[in-house]
């Protein structure tokens, strides 16, 4: 039996933060090595809000550079580029046709979303959760390790590919392979600086509601003494009203690597005063190595297109596969 498989993408818009770090990366880093892992950079998905041309490019080798750098081995796993495939907007097409509506209308980031751009909500807001099944499905892995936030898109790539193996396939030939989320406990849902009940986002208009994985020393210390804190002394997890304070003892556990009961005990009485300048070291010092590997790599596109570009024909090769089956399923013709 070979090695099971997973698949997680992030859209290059902006930089990443401490969210996608701990929700999302440093997950694929642990699992790389029991895992045939399979990462992308989710450009079409960037493009479903207003978005600069002149970026998108750069963004893209960016959060290439940021996977490496945060440890995934492009010699192990498998990094692609979600729009040099064409198959993901294929496949996406032919799940237009199979989804209803009101499943998409349903979806909360639509919802959130479609409130800021007002009268402007493209199709493509509408359809992106139909991509994101597309983008999973065609690798047929076993896990999708993601943040919290993913959950609802990830149920969905599930019901759609059981209406698909239902409407097209039969029970013991089922056409499409049904994955499993992979959502950890600690760091699922890293929050606001400014506010401990919203999630920490890029789209946040306020920078210093994240930590961006490339902000220099003296501005990590800057944002973590500025963060929103309450006035009790003594600091502790899981106390519902004190969001603040359960998300900054997180943010500490993870990035100096120790367990929650040693946290708990570190800090039980400690003030924000002692509390927040061991955090702004911690931040700074796990920051370190990643941003100076992420500065030799930026500096060296063509060591970055290289692994692109194996990595598109790896995943090209498979995603053509399932794609191939499914079209096969809904009765086309072979091509000429
Ligand atoms: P994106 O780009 O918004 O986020 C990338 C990953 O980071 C996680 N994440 C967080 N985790 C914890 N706390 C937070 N505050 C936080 N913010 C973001 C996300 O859960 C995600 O794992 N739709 C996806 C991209 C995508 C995708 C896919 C993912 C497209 N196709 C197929 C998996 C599989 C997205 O917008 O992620």
């Amino acid at each position: 039996m070979g090695k099971q498989r997973i698949l997680s993408g992030i859209q290059p818009t902006g930089n990443l933060h401490l969210g996608n770090y701990l929700g999302a990366i440093r997950n694929w880093v642990e699992l790389q090595q029991k895992y045939d892992a399979f990462l992308f950079m989710a450009d079409l998905h960037a493009i479903t809000v207003p978005h600069d041309p002149q970026k998108l490019a750069e963004n893209t080798y960016s959060v290439a550079a940021t996977y490496i750098a945060c440890g995934i081995d492009p010699e192990q796993a498998t990094i692609f580029v979600q729009s040099h495939l064409p198959v993901h907007t294929e496949l996406a097409w032919l799940f237009n046709c199979i989804t209803p509506l009101n499943w998409l209308e349903r979806m909360i980031q639509f919802k959130e979303k479609a409130v800021k751009q007002g009268e402007n909500v493209s199709i493509g807001l509408l359809d992106y959760p139909v991509l994101q099944a597309a983008d999973i499905l065609l690798y047929e892995p076993d896990l999708v390790p993601v943040g919290e936030d993913q959950k609802q898109h990830l149920e969905l790539t599930r019901d759609i590919a059981a209406r698909l193996n239902f409407q097209f396939g039969s029970e013991e030939k089922p056409i499409l392979k049904i994955p499993e989320p992979m959502i950890r406990a600690a760091g699922a849902r890293i929050m606001s600086l400014t506010d401990g009940t919203r999630k920490m986002s890029k789209s946040d208009p306020s920078e210093q509601s994240r930590i961006d994985l490339t902000d220099p020393p003296e501005v990590i210390t800057k944002k973590i003494k500025r963060a929103k804190t309450d006035p009790s002394r003594g600091l502790e997890f899981d106390n519902p009203e004190r969001p603040e304070c359960h998300n900054l003892l997180t943010l500490y556990m993870l990035l100096s690597n120790q367990s929650r009961e040693a946290v708990a005990a570190e800090c039980r009485e400690m003030g924000w005063g002692q509390f927040k300048p061991l955090l702004a070291d911690t931040a700074v010092e796990a920051l370190r190595p990643i941003q100076e590997q992420y500065a030799a790599l930026m500096d060296d596109r063509t060591y970055l297109e290289g692994i692109l570009r194996r990595g598109n024909e790896k995943a090209g090769a498979i995603a053509g596969r399932t794609l191939a089956k499914v079209k096969a399923a809904l009765g086309f013709s072979q091509p000429l």
